[in-house]
């Protein structure tokens, strides 16, 4: 199957990246505005309350200044009508400077209604100053209000009756004016950390999304793996991350294309194979009667290999079919099974190759026989093919022992050892092949089967020469302490 059949038989829906709105530019953008106009009308309060103060301040002195000045002239010096006007020019309606216990006016128009609200400014405590300027801001306006305050150092005090319009109008002034710089700071502040957020991150995150959008969208193409970066910031290591977990999932996907495509291939040949091996199993039948002594010793050896080979054949079908290895265990003896490796390897001692079955014929496993001969079977035929290949002979040897409700199964040789990329890919189907020839199922097949009745295989790393792999069969316990058939 090619890649682009591939694709055509699983459409997947194509994804976009975030719209404009949607985006985290957006998101950023009007949160910084935000913040920055919440920041200001924090501090807008405290503001316009200090505003306030200055303003009654600016008055009090400019008033107490006038004062001053026309206390010190003679009545006759000026008119009263000038010094009235001079004085009521900041919309004061009457003014009058304490000195020493004495409260003198100094001007005054005539006043008709009650005056509303008094300040001393210097005795006004902060939260109370906000307070008040708020309720100006928002509620005042017609009042009459008496402010005073010590002149400058002195012991002087001057004191005011005044409109609050004028001062309102200065507040509200203020208030327009703060509001619209506040806009045009947050504009800015948003503007400038938008593009600095932007260079340092939006653009960056964008581009991880547009290459997991891209590569979601077809696995199988190179040039869709990203880039990384080389930075050392977490954007910089999340690009490598990425790119190096891309790199991984396209390599298994082509692994498992790979597997897809054998599987369907093996399963053909498999079908045809299985025929032929029945055919096989039935002409091997006739050899039974033949009465010839060597035909009669090795003619069940062959009926024998025969069966295991269609039952293989039927398993291999099975499995392309996606079922699991169905398990038919039994309390069975250990040894004839080694035998049959022995005798299936055809390790006869010729060519310099020995094999040393270290069973107790009493031991009994409870496996799935055939199964169970597949894992010595793989193992055994590996330390063959190892020792075969130095050519300079060597020894096989299977032993086992019962532990309690578990056998351990050690199959050993003093070949060459594993070779690296065969220990680095240990277990793994294909990966582990380090011999030429070799496929890298074995190990990987007698990992599943001892895992399936419930057991652990590993490599045993020792001192002396060669390959010692130990696996164990544990029993089935069943409630009762008896075995379940
Ligand atoms: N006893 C051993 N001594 C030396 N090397 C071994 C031994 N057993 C396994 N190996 C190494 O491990 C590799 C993997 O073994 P495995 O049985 O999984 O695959 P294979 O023998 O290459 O192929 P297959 O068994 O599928 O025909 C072998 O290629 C071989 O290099
Ligand atoms: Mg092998």
């Amino acid at each position: 199957m090619s890649r682009s059949e591939g694709k055509a038989a699983r459409p997947r829906a194509i994804r976009s990246g975030p719209g404009l709105f949607a985006g985290l530019s957006a998101k950023i953008l009007t949160l910084t505005m935000l913040f920055v106009l919440l920041a200001e009308v924090v501090i807008f309060v405290p503001s316009i309350s200090a505003m306030r103060l200055r303003w009654l301040e600016d008055r009090l002195s400019a008033a107490a200044a006038a004062g001053i000045v026309i206390d010190a002239l003679q009545p006759a010096d000026l008119p009263e009508k000038a010094r009235d006007e001079t004085l009521m020019a900041a919309g004061a309606r009457a003014i009058a400077l304490r000195k020493e216990g004495m409260s003198q006016l100094l001007a005054s128009t005539p006043i008709t209604q009650p005056i509303d609200a008094v300040y001393n400014l210097a005795e006004s405590a902060p939260l109370d100053e906000m307070r008040t300027a708020l309720w100006t801001l928002l509620f005042g306006g017609n009042r009459l209000i008496r402010a005073y305050g010590p002149v400058g150092d002195s012991a002087m005090v001057i004191d005011m009756v005044l409109e609050e319009t004028a001062l309102r109008d200065a507040m509200l002034v203020y208030a327009r004016d703060m509001a619209l710089l506040s806009i045009l700071i947050s504009l800015i502040t948003a503007t400038l950390i938008f593009f600095a957020i932007d260079r340092i991150m939006i653009g960056r995150i964008r581009k991880l999304t547009q290459s997991m959008l891209g590569f979601a969208a077809d696995p199988g193409d190179p040039a869709r793996i990203l880039a990384p970066e080389t930075g050392a910031d977490e954007l910089s290591i999340a690009s490598r991350e990425l790119s190096a977990m891309q790199t991984n999932l396209q390599q298994t996907l082509e692994q498992q294309r790979t597997l897809a495509e054998l599987g369907l291939a093996v399963s053909k040949i498999n079908h045809d194979m299985r025929n032929i091996l029945a055919t096989a199993q039935l002409l091997s039948d006739r050899l039974s009667d033949v009465e010839d002594p060597m035909v009669k010793s090795f003619a069940p050896k062959l009926i024998r290999t025969l069966d295991r080979a269609v039952g293989y054949t039927g398993e291999v079908l099975a499995y392309g079919q996606m079922s699991a290895t169905v398990l038919r265990r039994a309390l069975i003896p250990l040894l004839p099974l080694v035998i049959d490796v022995r005798d299936n390897l055809g390790l006869d001692g010729t060519g310099g190759i020995h094999f040393d079955g270290d069973v107790d014929p009493g031991l009994m496993v409870d496996a799935d026989g055939e199964q169970l001969f597949r894992v010595l079977h793989n193992l055994a035929r590996n330390a063959h093919q190892a020792l075969f290949s130095e050519g300079a002979g060597g020894l096989i040897r299977i032993s086992a022992s019962r532990q309690d409700g578990v056998v351990v199964i050690r199959v050993e040789d003093n070949g060459p050892g594993l070779a690296l990329k065969a220990r680095e890919n240990l277990f793994s189907a294909f990966r582990g092949a380090a011999r030429s020839g070799g496929t890298g199922l074995g190990l990987a097949i007698a990992r599943d089967l001892v895992i399936a009745h419930g057991g652990t295989i590993r490599l045993v790393e020792r001192e002396a020469r060669g390959t010692l792999f130990e696996f164990t069969i544990p029993d089935r316990e069943v409630k009762g302490g008896g075995f379940e058939n």
